[in-house]
């Protein structure tokens, strides 16, 4: 049997580096591991949290129960035809080396969204994006294991219910299914996605004559670099806020009154996504500080953690930041991260 510690911290293990205790944590590398802890489990009925890199949790107060670390390792190519590699990574695997692995490869549809914190296990979960592209975008399939009884099951992309930083795992399968594996689709003979904000721009920066993947990750990575927190220096989970998706006819109404608000046109144009980082912006928070809890000074959509932060006030500033945006636009953010 696996070993289970008890009172461990959690600070190493969530990218915000707050401190908060686990009563019970397992690191589980195998998949026998993973079936031995339900099983166990099923009679100690603690409550469970599954970890994978940490990279978009805010602990509020002590876990009261089992965190299991996803730790299963492994890339493998598991099926190639004319047109695409099928690649298949395990959850406990670092996102960002897995996508430098495949740009490595050369193997394409990936390369924009070099450098996203966190592991595989976590990426379907909330449909991570960035730079015009998401994981659903070249998503195959995922195998899960079922927490009730221990069972394998298989979803295609169909079945994952993708949306905006969202799946059926964060909605109707909620705790009920740990993620052991994903396989994505990526292509032998690029198509390129450079129309995405300032790629197209770093990459004239960069001086690059000839367009590959390669450079198009560099790209992006310079551009994250210089906007976002790195992690292991400054605490963060990436953005804490989605852009909110409001009716265009709503947008139409609040660009009257503020004629610089950006909107990007979804669902056929009856909806336009808000940048958040814009309304936060706009309502005095971006590079605000209380303590060591603070609002991004150049992404002001990523909420840190200076130092010695606790969750409860970088949620209190969250909620603050809520507050105000909602009381100027009328604009209800919510919050991304995952607060325990
Ligand atoms: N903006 C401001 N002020 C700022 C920064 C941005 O007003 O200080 C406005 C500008 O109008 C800008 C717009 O926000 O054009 C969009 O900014 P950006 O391209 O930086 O992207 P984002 O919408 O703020 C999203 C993702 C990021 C992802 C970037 C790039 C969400 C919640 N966030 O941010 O994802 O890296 O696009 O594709 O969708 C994450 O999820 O953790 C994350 C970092």
């Amino acid at each position: 049997m696996t070993q289970i510690l008890d009172n461990i911290s959690l600070q190493p293990f969530n990218s915000f580096g707050i401190h908060a205790l686990a009563k019970h944590f397992c690191k589980v590398t195998s998949l026998n591991e993973m079936q031995e802890l339900l099983e166990w489990n099923k009679t100690n009925n603690h409550p469970l949290l599954v970890l994978g890199g940490g990279s978009n949790v805010l602990f509020t107060k002590d876990y009261d129960g089992l965190v299991l670390q996803n730790a299963l390792k492994g890339i493998e190519l598991v099926n190639e035809d004319n047109e695409y590699y099928f690649v298949k990574a395990m959850a406990g695997e670092n996102w960002h080396q897995f996508v430098s692995h495949c740009v490595q490869q050369q193997y394409q549809g990936i390369e924009n969204m070099s450098l996203i914190p966190g592991n595989i296990g976590a990426s379907p979960m909330q449909n991570i994006g960035a730079y015009g592209v998401e994981i659903k975008d070249v998503f195959e399939s995922l195998e899960a294991i079922q927490i009730s009884d221990g069972s394998i099951v298989s979803f295609d992309n169909k079945a994952c219910g993708f949306g905006y930083r969202e799946s059926v795992f964060k909605h109707q399968l909620r705790n009920q299914f740990i993620i052991l594996s994903v396989v994505v689709r990526l292509r032998k003979t690029p198509i390129f996605n450079i129309s995405y904000g300032n790629i197209e721009q770093e990459l004239m920066n960069m001086n690059v004559k000839q367009l590959t993947i390669q450079s198009i990750a560099d790209a992006v990575i310079r551009i994250r670099q210089r906007k976002l927190p790195d992690p292991t220096k400054i605490g963060n989970a990436g953005s804490f806020f989605k852009n909110p998706i409001i009716p265009t006819v709503l947008y139409d109404e609040l660009k009257k009154a503020y004629a610089s608000i950006p909107g990007f046109a979804v669902q056929n144009g009856s909806h336009t996504k808000v940048p958040a980082a814009w309304l936060i912006e706009q309502t005095g928070w971006k590079g605000f500080r209380a303590g060591d809890a603070g609002c991004y000074p150049l992404q002001p959509l990523v909420l840190v953690n200076y130092g010695h932060a606790t969750g409860l006030e970088i949620f209190n500033l969250s909620t603050q930041i809520i507050e105000k945006v909602k009381i100027e636009f009328g604009i209800e953010l919510e919050r991304e991260v995952n607060i325990y």
